[in-house]
């Protein structure tokens, strides 16, 4: 999503910061893929459904607002069940980033 959207965002700034969130979001899948290959498992890659941003600078933004909401969410759920340190110490990593990310688009968005 973020990758595709880098190169259809005209605003150099913005489309640059989403470059840049899609490679920190790489990362997160290679430490998820690490975690789950390490314990015997297969990742999935599975897409879910993928938005992608269309004309509307700031609807595109806050799209991909709610997608980091909905992943801290997520992993804030899956840390309160699940009992192994290791990874529960690389999702509240994640969920940093993730709320970096959030913070970085809202600012964006106040920018426009
Ligand atoms: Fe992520
Ligand atoms: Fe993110």
């Amino acid at each position: 999503m973020y990758t595709y959207n880098s190169f259809v965002i005209e605003d150099c700034d913005i489309s640059r910061l989403t470059e840049a969130i899609a490679v920190d979001e790489m990362r997160h899948m290679w430490w998820l893929a690490d975690l789950i290959t390490k314990r015997g498992g297969r990742p999935s890659m599975e897409l879910g459904e993928v938005e992608y941003v269309g004309e509307d600078i700031k609807e595109g933004l806050e799209r991909q607002i709610e997608k980091e909401t909905e992943g801290i969410e997520e992993y804030e759920r899956q840390i309160e069940i699940i009992d192994d340190d290791e990874v529960v110490g690389v999702l509240r990593h994640i969920v940093d980033e993730e709320k970096r990310h959030r913070k970085e688009f809202r600012e964006r968005i106040a920018r426009l």
